[in-house]
């Protein structure tokens, strides 16, 4: 099927690398017009080129509220309206024992991964609800269902992003715009390797160690990629999804739903072998 997004307009924020850049492909394949948007100017103008005259690309850091703003702004000034908001753009946070935290470097992280979301949501909220229509998802995480993928910060983070996407996926269902999340599970991004300090080469190495590493990590003995979660992204993105809000859809290969039957039987051999000795 081809055209799920036909007609619509969508921003997608961190789209310059990972599942931000897959995003925009996808989203763009299925009809929709595409404003890239991050930090990295040549990445994101050389993304937009690629895809061409349905896409744009803009500047934003989201912990700017003006810069998102300007974003919203520039989509609706670009392609005339808002039908998509994916408020993407996060980055890893330091793995830190609770008394070792660094208070600024929590103000900041709280407000890439909680107040980008926010802000975007406040800044599309206005055009949505005058159009009657919209669909905004937030990038959450496993990290925020459960305890062990993530550092303390960035855990309560995403678990905000959740509870927040359902508050206000509630204050605004009247006006027929949708506030869902996405909690992606072990995804092959830059996200785990510090990029900017490597060189492009070595990025691709240490994609390449990820994804063999990834395949053995959850019940699904599948390597998640980008395109798994711009492919969830889509059907929230599409009317398909036009019943669905206030939901976090859960996107990890079966990773916290539980132990893997192969877990569950080493843990009875275990058992049986203490009942043995007894
Ligand atoms: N990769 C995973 O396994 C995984 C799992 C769960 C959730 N996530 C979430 O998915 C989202 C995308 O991450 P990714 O894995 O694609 O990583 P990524 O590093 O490839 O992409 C993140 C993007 O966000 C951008 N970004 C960071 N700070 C920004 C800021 N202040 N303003 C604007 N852009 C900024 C980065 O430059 C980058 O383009 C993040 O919110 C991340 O927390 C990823």
């Amino acid at each position: 099927m081809t055209g799920r997004l036909d007609g619509k307009v969508a921003v997608i924020t961190g789209s310059t690398s990972g599942i931000g850049a897959a995003t925009a492909q996808r989203f763009h394949e299925e009809g929709a017009k595409v404003v890239i948007s991050g930090r990295n100017r040549g990445k994101g103008a050389e993304l937009a080129a690629a895809l061409g005259a349905n896409a744009a690309f803009r500047a934003a850091d989201v912990v700017k509220e003006e810069d998102v703003a300007n974003l919203i702004a520039f989509a609706i000034d670009r392609f005339g309206r808002l039908d998509v908001l994916f408020n993407n753009a996060g980055d890893s946070t330091a793995g830190r024992a609770i008394e070792d935290i660094d208070t600024a470097a929590f103000h900041y992280d709280m407000n890439l991964l909680v107040g980008g979301v926010l802000f975007g949501m406040k800044h599309a909220m206005p055009h949505m609800r005058r159009q009657k229509s919209g669909s905004i998802i937030n990038n959450a995480s496993i990290a925020g269902h459960r305890h062990g993928y993530g550092p303390h910060v960035y855990n309560a983070a995403k678990a905000a992003v959740a509870h927040l996407t359902r508050s206000v996926a509630l204050e605004v269902a009247e006006h027929n715009v949708r506030v869902n999340a996405i909690s992606p599970g072990l995804i092959v991004t830059p996200i785990f390797l510090n990029a900017e300090q490597r060189s492009p080469a070595n990025v691709d190495r240490g994609l390449t160690a990820l994804a063999t590493q990834f395949a053995r990590s959850q019940a699904l003995p599948t390597t998640g990629m980008p395109v798994d979660i711009a492919n969830a992204a889509l059907y929230l993105a599409s009317d398909e999804s036009r019943f669905v809000t206030a939901h976090d859809l859960v996107v990890d290969g079966g990773m916290i739903a539980g132990r893997t039957m192969a877990e569950q039987h080493a843990w009875w051999a275990r058992m049986n072998e203490t009942f043995a000795a007894t």
